[in-house]
């Protein structure tokens, strides 16, 4: 484990699976990890890993879909941390999602996954903004099922298309504390890389 202090992340939905990856892959390089999660107790869990392995941690809870939880996470994570290196929009309604054909996707379900999906990594954009250091990055986790489609999934290949496209919603001056822009970097766990041309170009997680 490394000791160098390589900034401070934001994770969403870092209570298990990838999210929980990626904190201690980050923690594991010197990076404080913020460890944000809707399950309190698993954001915890991931905090008390991270921990245990030599790195630094803090857990908040966020939803986030609710832009009061998602100031409040970012405040409470700030507080305890420092100012963002980065936020990862990882969060997602993604391994309890019900597949279905496009045409028995109920309107409630559509709806969840686009206010978590979609609506969320916004929200935490909008929360984070000012918390980030010059040069902060915000990555999205995105979906190689945006360039594949998926048969179950429409809401879900619809909201991971529309968070891999947020460049739209961040003109330059959204984002006061980064420079000249703060680089949107959509990031897909698949083998193949998903980035088009006129977005920062990354690695694939
Ligand atoms: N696992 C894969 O193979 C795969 C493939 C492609 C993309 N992805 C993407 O990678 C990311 C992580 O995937 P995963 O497999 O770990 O997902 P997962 O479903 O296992 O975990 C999602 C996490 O998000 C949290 N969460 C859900 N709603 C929330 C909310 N409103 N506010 C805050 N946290 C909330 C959950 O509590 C959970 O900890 C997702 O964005 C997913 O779409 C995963």
């Amino acid at each position: 484990m490394e000791t160098t202090h390589a900034g401070t992340a934001f994770i969403t939905g870092a209570g298990g699976g990838l999210g929980r990856a990626i904190a201690q892959a980050l923690a594991a390089r010197g990076v404080t990890v913020i460890a944000a999660d809707i399950d309190l107790d698993q954001a915890r869990e991931t905090a008390r890993l991270v921990e245990t392995a030599g790195g630094q941690a803090h857990a908040v809870y966020v939803d986030v879909t609710d832009p009061a939880s998602a100031a409040g996470a970012v405040e409470a994570g700030t507080t305890a941390a420092g100012p963002l290196t980065a936020l990862v929009n990882n969060a997602a309604i993604y391994a309890t999602i019900r597949r279905a054909p496009f045409d028995e996707i109920t309107v409630d379900e559509w709806d969840r996954v686009m206010a978590v999906n979609l609506r969320g990594p916004w929200v935490m954009a909008v929360a984070a903004r000012d918390a980030l250091e010059d040069g902060g990055r915000i990555v999205n986790i995105s979906s190689a099922t945006v360039f594949s489609g998926s048969e179950q999934w429409a809401h879900y290949v619809a909201s991971k298309a529309g968070a891999s496209d947020s460049p739209v919603y961040l003109p330059a001056n959204s984002a006061p504390a980064a420079s000249p822009s703060t680089p949107w970097h959509p990031v897909s766990p698949s083998p193949k890389p998903v980035m088009r041309s006129s977005m920062t170009p990354t690695t694939t997680a």
